[in-house]
């Protein structure tokens, strides 16, 4: 078989291409450690979501992390929140931590762009700021059962201590 010189130029590049990334990913794979899950995400056994100190008594709590002023703890399961509500200064900067005890559980906040997967295994993080005083509602959005849709908690943005108390 007759093969044209530039045939098998080009031929050779695309065979050498397909080999150089294939190495790529080899050595990221098994030397820098690299998997198909994303990195740097915390995990935590759904059976033992109790034993964790933030999640045994979940609520709001000054938070030691450098950037944020509090640190809001949710345990998601078949079918509630809690903490079932909670009170937040307004102005503060809060990261969000929320764990499931049993299925995936969708954590969205309504009116805001708060909304994650909360998978067993693993720790959801969301930070944000709640500037704007009111209510906010938290839903679950992921369908968990019979009573996915009264899966609900409530977020009060208060105004800061020494405001007046109206908005
Ligand atoms: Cu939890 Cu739907």
């Amino acid at each position: 078989m007759k093969v044209h010189k530039f045939e098998k130029i080009w031929m050779s590049i695309g065979t050498g291409s397909l080999i150089l990334f294939l190495v790529i990913l080899g050595v990221s794979a098994v030397h820098a450690g690299h998997t198909p899950a994303a990195s740097g995400i915390e995990t935590i056994h759904p059976d033992y979501v109790r034993d964790d100190n933030r999640f045994s008594e979940p609520g709001l709590y000054e938070s030691s992390e450098e950037g944020y002023d509090y640190d809001l703890y949710y345990v998601a399961s078949a079918f509630r929140y809690e903490p079932a509500e909670v009170e937040v200064p307004q102005g503060s900067r809060v990261r969000m931590q929320v764990v499931t005890t049993d299925v995936v559980h969708g954590f969205q906040v309504v009116n805001t762009n708060i909304n994650m997967m909360v998978e067993p295994g693993l720790v959801s993080t969301y930070g944000t700021n709640f500037n704007t005083v009111g209510e906010y509602l938290v839903i679950c959005n992921e369908y968990c059962g019979v009573g996915h849709t009264d899966m609900t908690s409530v977020i009060k943005v208060v105004p800061e201590e020494g405001d007046a108390e109206d908005e």
